[in-house]
């Protein structure tokens, strides 16, 4: 019997299908890396190049005014530890030594525009979670700089 040409084409579309639902998958996965926020989990060299690029232009003292203006101060209490947030104070030489892979500027940034990666002993994730979108780049810089400052408070 001479063999049909088109029974192959079940086997094609059943090929096609196949491509066509894994990429959907994959595009799904993608998405699944980015944060409900809609900031992107970043990876340890990508947390350095932008913390780097984000102090560029910063200006510690905006910074200083920034940190009261987003109401930063109101958990990060100066003196007294209230319970709610670990206070500035001290905060660029702990940053060194939190996360060893990561620079003081890079666990800076990855505190503030991703809260949940790293939590401070003794603290919840009660940090908003969306400074990363809320403040601009500038503002964001400026905030590193000044907490990189060895008299933050
Ligand atoms: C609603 C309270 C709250 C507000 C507002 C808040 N934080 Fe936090 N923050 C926390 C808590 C709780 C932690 C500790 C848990 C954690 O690691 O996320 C924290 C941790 C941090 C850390 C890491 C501290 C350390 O010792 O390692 C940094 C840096 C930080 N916050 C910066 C900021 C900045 C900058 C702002 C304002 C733009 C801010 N936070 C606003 C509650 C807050």
């Amino acid at each position: 019997m001479k063999k049909n040409p088109l029974t192959g084409a079940p086997v094609v579309v059943a090929l096609v299908l196949f491509v066509v639902v894994t990429v959907a998958f994959m595009a799904v996965f993608a998405l699944g890396s980015q944060t409900a926020n809609g900031v992107e989990t970043l990876s340890v060299a990508e947390l350095k190049d932008r913390a780097d690029a984000l102090l560029v232009d910063a200006d510690p003292e905006r910074g200083a005014a920034l940190v009261v203006t987003y109401a930063c101060t109101s958990c990060h209490r100066e003196g007294a530890a209230n319970g709610i947030a670990p206070a500035f104070e001290g905060i660029a030489a702990r940053s060194a030594e939190r996360d060893l892979q990561l620079s003081a500027a890079a666990y800076i940034y990855q505190s503030i525009a991703q809260p949940g990666a790293f939590l401070v002993e003794g603290y919840v994730n009660a940090m908003p979670q969306n400074y990363g979108t809320r403040m601009t780049d500038q503002e964001m810089g400026d905030v590193i700089a000044y907490l990189l400052q060895p008299d933050a408070r």
